[in-house]
C-alpha cells in the first residue's frame, strides 16, 4: 500500500512516484490549488492537488483533518519561495495524482496543534488522538529505545530476564495493595505486586545470580506528578555483589543510557548520607542542580528571647535553619508573603527573613521583622555562618525537624524554579546510610525501605535500638527525583526474624505472610542485593517533561481512574455473586 513514510521524503526522492498513507494534518485551499499536509509516524509532507487531476482534486476538496488517506503522486522540488526550512520535508512536495479515502474522521475534540487549549481531561479521554501528536510519539519512541537499550545492556552483562507473577500475595513497599478476588477460593484475594521484591530474592536463592525484568508494579497510594498507581520498574537483583559494586554498575549503565539516548555526559554521582542530605537540603532526594543549602543555626539560637527560634533550638527533635538567597533583593514584599504561604502548606508557621542592604553598616544595614528579637552578636554570627553579602535575603525556618525539612526543602526548590537558579542541567547523587526504621504516628516501628533490607551493624543492637540502626540501602537521585532504590538484602533467617519482631510481627503472622521467604532462607540463601529504577520517571527526566503521565501511553488521572476506558467501573451482579462479593457503598 505504501512505498515511503511521509516524513522520510527528501530531495533525493525528486521525480520518484510514491504511494503514501496517513492522516490529513491540515488542509489549505489556495484559490484553485489544494494543499494537504499528510502525516504519519515519521512526519509530515505537503501534497499538492491541482484541478488538472480532476478526480483527485475533487476528493482533496472533500477531505477534512484526520481523514485517513492513501495517495499516489510524484515528488518534486518546491519553488524557492515555498521552501520551509522548519520542516524536515520542507525542500520538496508531492504532486498528488490519486487519492483514496480509507476512512473519514469526524471533527476531532481538539486539533493536534491546539492541544494545550484542550485541557488534560479531554486529551486523556481521547488519548488515541493525543498520542498522534509528534511530541507524544517521540516520547513513547524514546521509551521504547530506552527499554531496548536497557534490556540489551543487561543481557550483555549476563542478566537473565525472568517474569514474576502478577497475581500474588501482598509485597510490602509501603503502599496500599490493589486486590483481586479469587473465584476459586471464596473470600480470598490476590494482591497485585507493589514490586517483584520477594520473587527476585527467591530467584537469587535459586542461583540465577543476575536477574532483571521490566516489571509492572501496582500501588494504591496518593498520586503526584511523578507517581502512578500502575508503573514500570527496571528491576535488578544480583548475588555476591557489594552495595558499592551494585551502585557502580547502575551508575555506568545510567551514564551510558544518557549518552546513547540524549547525548548527555552525566556528572559524577556523589555519595551523600541520608543524615547529610536532610541537614543540608531537607530532603532525601536533593536537587543538586543549584546551591541554596540549609545552614544549621540551632546552636546560635539557644539563648535568644525569640521563642519561635529558641524553642526549637532547645528541642532535640526540632531545628532552626537559615537559607541564604543570593541577590534576594529582587524579591518584593508580596513575593515573600507568597513564599510564607507556600511554606505554610508544609506546616511552617512563618518564614522569617533578613534583608542584607549594607553589611558594613551593621544592624543599620539590615531589614527584618525579627531583628528586634535577636542580639547583635547573634545576628553577626548568623551572617558570618551563611556567608551573607549585600543584596542577599536570609530566610529562616524553625520548627519540628520534619516540618522544617519539608518546608525549607520545598522552598529551596521553589526558589530555584521561580528565579531560575539552576547552575547545571543534570545533577545526580546516591543517598546512603538511611535509617532502617522510622516510627509511625502511633509510635510503632515501620521499615523505611522494605523489611527485607539488611541492617548495618549488629542485629542484637538493632533489636535493642531500632531508631539508631542504619540500613544497607541506597537511592539514586537525579535532578531532585528519586529515580531508583535498592539495598543489600537480609540473607540470614535470624536477622529477618529480628526485623519482623521489631515491626511487632508475631512469629505466626510472619510465617503466614512470609513463610515462603523464611523457609527459603533456611536452605542456602546467598548474600544478594539489587535495585529498581522507575522507568516512567527515567523517561520523564530524559524527555524533559514534568509529569510521568506524559510518558505513559494510557495513564491514570490524579484520582487513579482511566478517563478513556472509564475504569474502574461497576461490575454486574452475576459476576459479583460468582466472586462471593457483596458491595456496600455506604461502608
Ligand atoms: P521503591 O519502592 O523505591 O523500591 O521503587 C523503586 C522505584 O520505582 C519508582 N516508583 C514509582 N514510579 C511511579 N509511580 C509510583 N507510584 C512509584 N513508586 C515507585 C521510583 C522508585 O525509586 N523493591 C524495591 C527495589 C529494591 O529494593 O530493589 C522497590 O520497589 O522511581
Ligand atoms: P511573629 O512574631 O509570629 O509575627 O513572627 C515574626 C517573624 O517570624 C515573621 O516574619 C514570621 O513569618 C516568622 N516566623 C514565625 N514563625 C516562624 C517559624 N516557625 N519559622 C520561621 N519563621 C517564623
Amino acid at each position: 500500500m505504501r512505498s515511503h513514510y511521509c516524513g522520510h521524503l527528501r530531495e533525493s526522492h525528486i521525480d520518484e512516484d510514491v504511494s503514501l498513507c496517513g492522516w490529513v494534518h491540515r488542509r489549505r485551499d489556495h484559490g484553485g490549488v489544494i494543499f494537504l499536509d499528510l502525516r504519519d509516524r515519521e512526519g509530515i509532507v505537503q501534497v499538492v492537488f491541482d484541478p488538472d487531476t480532476e478526480a483527485a482534486f475533487q476528493l482533496a476538496d472533500e477531505v477534512r483533518n484526520e481523514f485517513v488517506l492513501a495517495i499516489n503522486g510524484r515528488v518534486r522540488a518546491r519553488d524557492a519561495a515555498a521552501i520551509n526550512p522548519r520542516m524536515a520535508t520542507g525542500q520538496i512536495e508531492v504532486l498528488g495524482k490519486e487519492i483514496t479515502i480509507l476512512n473519514r474522521a469526524e471533527t476531532p475534540p481538539f486539533q493536534l496543534d491546539e492541544y494545550s487549549d484542550a485541557g488534560e481531561d479531554v486529551r486523556l479521554r481521547h488519548r488515541y488522538i493525543d498520542l498522534r501528536r509528534e511530541e507524544m510519539q517521540s516520547r513513547l519512541r524514546l521509551r521504547s529505545e530506552v527499554t531496548h537499550f536497557l534490556c540489551s545492556y543487561l543481557h550483555d552483562a549476563g542478566f537473565i530476564d525472568i517474569e514474576t507473577p502478577i497475581l500474588t500475595r501482598a509485597t510490602p513497599e509501603g503502599a496500599r495493595d490493589y486486590l483481586v478476588p479469587s473465584r476459586t477460593h471464596p473470600g480470598e484475594f490476590f494482591a497485585l505486586p507493589q514490586s517483584p521484591q520477594l520473587f527476585k530474592q527467591l530467584l537469587m536463592v535459586s542461583g540465577f545470580d543476575r536477574y532483571y525484568q521490566i516489571a509492572k508494579c501496582f500501588r494504591d497510594e496518593d498520586l503526584r506528578a511523578d507517581r502512578q498507581p500502575e508503573f514500570t520498574q527496571i528491576d535488578i537483583e544480583t548475588t555476591f555483589m557489594s552495595e558499592q559494586e551494585i551502585m557502580e554498575f547502575t551508575e555506568t549503565m545510567l551514564r551510558e543510557l544518557w549518552k546513547t539516548t540524549i547525548d548527555v555526559d552525566l556528572p559524577e554521582f556523589p555519595v551523600i548520607t541520608y543524615a547529610d542530605a536532610m541537614e543540608h537540603y531537607g530532603s532525601d532526594r536533593p536537587d543538586l542542580r543549584f546551591g541554596l543549602p540549609l545552614v544549621e543555626i540551632s546552636d546560635l539560637m539557644k539563648e535568644v528571647e525569640f521563642k519561635v527560634f529558641s524553642g526549637p533550638a532547645n528541642d532535640d527533635g526540632a531545628r532552626v535553619v537559615a537559607l541564604r538567597l543570593p541577590q534576594g533583593e529582587r524579591l518584593s514584599r508580596k513575593n515573600i508573603d507568597d513564599y510564607t504561604k507556600f511554606v505554610g502548606i508544609y506546616g511552617a508557621k512563618g518564614l522569617a527573613y533578613i534583608r542584607i542592604n549594607d553589611i558594613r553598616a551593621g544592624t543599620e544595614g539590615l531589614q527584618s521583622p525579627i531583628l528586634k528579637f535577636l542580639p547583635d552578636d547573634v545576628v553577626a554570627a548568623i551572617l558570618q555562618r551563611v556567608g551573607a553579602v549585600d543584596g542577599d535575603v536570609i530566610f529562616f525556618g524553625a520548627d519540628k525537624a520534619g516540618i522544617v525539612n519539608d518546608a525549607m526543602g520545598a522552598f529551596r526548590c521553589k526558589l530555584a524554579e521561580d528565579l531560575d537558579l539552576y547552575e547545571r542541567d543534570w545533577a545526580t547523587c546516591w543517598i546512603t546510610d538511611f535509617p532502617m526504621f522510622e516510627q509511625d504516628g502511633t509510635g510503632n516501628w515501620t521499615a523505611v525501605h522494605h523489611p527485607f533490607t539488611a541492617p548495618t551493624g549488629d542485629p542484637d543492637a538493632m533489636a535493642e535500638n531500632p531508631g539508631a540502626t542504619l540500613s544497607r540501602a541506597y537511592d539514586v537521585v537525579i535532578n531532585g527525583h528519586e529515580l531508583g532504590g535498592g539495598s543489600i538484602r537480609v540473607s540470614s533467617l535470624e536477622v529477618q526474624q529480628k526485623i519482623f519482631s521489631v515491626l511487632r510481627m508475631s512469629e505466626n503472622e510472619a510465617s503466614a505472610k512470609f513463610g515462603f521467604l523464611l523457609d527459603a532462607l533456611r536452605y542456602g540463601a546467598p548474600p544478594h542485593g539489587g535495585i529498581a529504577m522507575g522507568l516512567d520517571r527515567l523517561i520523564m527526566l530524559l524527555s524533559g517533561t514534568s509529569s510521568i503521565r506524559d510518558v505513559i501511553a494510557f495513564p491514570k488521572t490524579q484520582t487513579a481512574a482511566c478517563l478513556m476506558t472509564m475504569a474502574p467501573s461497576e461490575i454486574e451482579a452475576a459476576q459479583l455473586r460468582e466472586l462471593n462479593i457483596k458491595v456496600d457503598k455506604k461502608g
